[in-house]
Parts: C-alpha cells; sequence; structure tokens
C-alpha cells in the first residue's frame, strides 16, 4: 500500500494516492466530498448540542460506569505514555473530559482541537476553571490552546507549525469520523505524524471493527443493540459483505443512550494499521476494551485507579458495577499505541509553550474552518 511518490508522508499531508479506489468516477468524487461535509457538520451538530450535566445528572446516567470505566481507560493508556512536561496534542478534545488527566500526569503544554463549537467553549470554561462542573478544583498547572475545526480536513501542520512538535498526540473515540472517505483519513493520519517528534506517542481508543461486523453478521436484521445501545446499517449493507477494496465510508448509525447519536463509520483496524505505516506510525499495540481490563487490573496501580473512579463500585460498601448491558458496550471499542519512527532528537526543544495561555478567553480560540 506505498504511495507512488518519493516524498516521506510525515513530511506532506498531501493529496491521497493509493490502491483503495473507493470512488472512481470523478463526478461522484464531488457528491461524496459535499455529502462528507454534511456528515461532519451532522456529527459536530450532535456533540455541540450535549450541554454540560450537573453531577446529579451524571451519576443517574443509565451508562455512568461505562464512562467511568471509560476514563479508566484513557487515564492507564496516559499515565503509561506520559512524562513530566510533554506537550500534548488532543485532536477532537470534545469537552476537555481529559484534562485532569494531563494535569495529573504534570504535562507542559496542551493544544485541544474540536470541531464542534459547544464542545471547545465548555473544554474552555473548563480549562480556565470558571465552570458549572462538578469539579472543585485548582487551576490546571499547564498552559494550553484550544482550536475549533475539523482535524481530519485541516492540514494541521501549517496551524501548529510554531507550536510542534508534541510528544504525545492522543485522539480519544473519534478517530473513527474519519474514516468517512479515504482522503479524510490521510489527512488525520498526516496531521499526527506531521505533529509528533520521532519516537513521539499516538494514543487512541475507538469503535472495534471485527466485533461490530461480527455482531452485525449474528443479528437478524441490519441492526443489533441492547437496552443502553443500538447499531444500525443501511440497506446498501444488506448482504453483510464489505469489499476490502472500499475500506472507507461504510456507515453505521450509532446511538448510546445519554451519549452519542450520529453516524460513525467502520474502522477495519488492519487497513488503519498500514496506512499509519505509511505515515511513519508503527503499531505498538492493539486491544479491545475486554482484553485492555483483563490486562492492566493486573496491575495494583490501576486496580486502586479503578476503585478511585467507581466503574466497578468502590470495592469497598458501594456494590453498584458495570451492568453486563454497559460492558457489552465497552466490548465494542478498543485502545491502541502508534509511536513514531525515528529516534527523538534530544538537542530540539519541545512545543512552543509561549503559544499556550494560563486563561483562554473566548476570543483566544482559533477558528479553522475552511468556509
Ligand atoms: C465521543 S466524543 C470524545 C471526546 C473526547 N475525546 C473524550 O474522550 O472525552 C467525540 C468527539 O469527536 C469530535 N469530532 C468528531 N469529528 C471531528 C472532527 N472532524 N474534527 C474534530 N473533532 C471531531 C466531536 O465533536 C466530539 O467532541
Amino acid at each position: 500500500m506505498k504511495r507512488g511518490n518519493s516524498e516521506s508522508p510525515s513530511t506532506s499531508a498531501g493529496p491521497p494516492q493509493s490502491k483503495f479506489k473507493h470512488n472512481p468516477e470523478g463526478d461522484g468524487q464531488f457528491l461524496e466530498d459535499e455529502s462528507t461535509k454534511i456528515f461532519a457538520r451532522k456529527v459536530a451538530e450532535h456533540y455541540s448540542a450535549r450541554t454540560n450535566q450537573t453531577l446529579e445528572e451524571r451519576e443517574a446516567s443509565p451508562i455512568i460506569h461505562l464512562k467511568k470505566l471509560n476514563n479508566w481507560i484513557k487515564s492507564v493508556l496516559v499515565q503509561l505514555y506520559t512524562r513530566r512536561g510533554d506537550a500534548v496534542l488532543d485532536l477532537a478534545c470534545g469537552k476537555g473530559g481529559d484534562l485532569i488527566k494531563w494535569d495529573k500526569a504534570k504535562i507542559g503544554y496542551y493544544v485541544g482541537i474540536d470541531i464542534a463549537e459547544g464542545s471547545i467553549e465548555d473544554c474552555r470554561t473548563r480549562y480556565n476553571g470558571d465552570a458549572d462542573h462538578h469539579q472543585r478544583r485548582k487551576k490546571f498547572s499547564f498552559p494550553a490552546r484550544l482550536i475549533c475545526g475539523d482535524c481530519f480536513e485541516v492540514r494541521l501542520d501549517k496551524v501548529l507549525a510554531d507550536d510542534a512538535p508534541f510528544d504525545i498526540c492522543s485522539c480519544q473515540f473519534a478517530m473513527h469520523y474519519s474514516w468517512s472517505t479515504e482522503a479524510r483519513a490521510r489527512r488525520a493520519l498526516a496531521n499526527v505524524s506531521a505533529l509528533l517528534r520521532p519516537g513521539g506517542t499516538f494514543i487512541g481508543t475507538m469503535p472495534d471493527a471485527n466485533v461490530i461486523i461480527k455482531k452485525l453478521r449474528g443479528a437478524d436484521e441490519l441492526e443489533f443493540g441492547n437496552n443502553v445501545y443500538w447499531i444500525r446499517f443501511d440497506e446498501e449493507f444488506s448482504e453483510k459483505k464489505f469489499k476490502s477494496s472500499q475500506p472507507f465510508g461504510i456507515k453505521y448509525k450509532f446511538h448510546l443512550e445519554d451519549a452519542v447519536d450520529c453516524p460513525e463509520w467502520i474502522v477495519p483496524f488492519h487497513v488503519f494499521k498500514s496506512l499509519a505505516e505509511e505515515y511513519d506510525l508503527e503499531l505498538v499495540f492493539v486491544k479491545n476494551s475486554h482484553e485492555f481490563v483483563r490486562e492492566y487490573m493486573k496491575k495494583p496501580e490501576y486496580v486502586e485507579l479503578m476503585r478511585r473512579l467507581g466503574a466497578l463500585g468502590d470495592g469497598n460498601q458501594d456494590h453498584s458495577t458495570l451492568s453486563p448491558e454497559e460492558w457489552e458496550v465497552a466490548y465494542l471499542y478498543l485502545a491502541f499505541v502508534l509511536r513514531k519512527r525515528g529516534q527523538p532528537d534530544r538537542t530540539q526543544s519541545n512545543a512552543r509553550r509561549d503559544k499556550g495561555q494560563m486563561y483562554i478567553g473566548k476570543e483566544d480560540i482559533m477558528n479553522i474552518s475552511e468556509e
């Protein structure tokens, strides 16, 4: 799947060329681009409309333990790969739900990007510490920048030329929104690769295509789920067969109670892995969430973290825990770690922290939408 030119993918965020022929007709390409934008907008509007919850509302959520479990998985990834002082790029940062994790890891600089204006605004107030959030906390100890825009469409190497290189790039529960077209998937990986330093780490979580396709094939119809989620494929996939030559644009509708209700795309992991390799990103590991939990719950420090986060109850008086339905949703996801090829350059200083601020005003949020 090597591209037909000699330019290193990591130095180029250029247009896609590969053996995948998702939309060979020229006219179709235009239509595809338009519908892709419409879907990206739908996703943005869905997340923008989700308002912050009070502590009481959050605790009453039917998927509260799943949310806590996902926070535990993300915290483990952050703790495993982050070092004090690291510069972090958080792609699709949402409302800044991971800011506390980064603070605990004592990072030195943070850039968060999200397509949903409402989420970036929530992230801004959470960072400033003046949000009406449940956590009463001191201010964060690292300078930050927030950007609003489509990080699977825009060339971020240009936007963040003065901030790079980053030590860590994180994309949590969002990479699948790039898989609507090959061009977007490539843009996503080109952005990560161009901004990470050699030896830098890309951590993330996304749906596990193998599990979703297995469940689809096991279902009578084109829909399956339980009382907290459902997934529905369109009639065009009625045969439940997927051509290996067309691994992009396999759309389904995902509904998760109190969390998600929008179009998503299947990410065949072997394609993700080989495309990432083209962009100098090598797989360190991939684990389904169930496997991830089994493995890291063998380590006392992460058992203690799980107890504190409360996903499996507090291990004491509190016997509340993940429901079987929530555990089934956890199975729909995987965690991955990739490493940018090359040796770290010890003489090169980290990202430019002076671009960041300790208080972010509304006017400080940079908008990078292309229209
Ligand atoms: C499930 S939320 C995860 C948010 C956050 N990463 C977390 O783990 O809490 C998915 C996020 O992806 C963002 N997103 C989706 N498509 C995006 C795009 N093209 N560019 C930037 N953000 C995007 C959404 O706005 C939403 O905030």
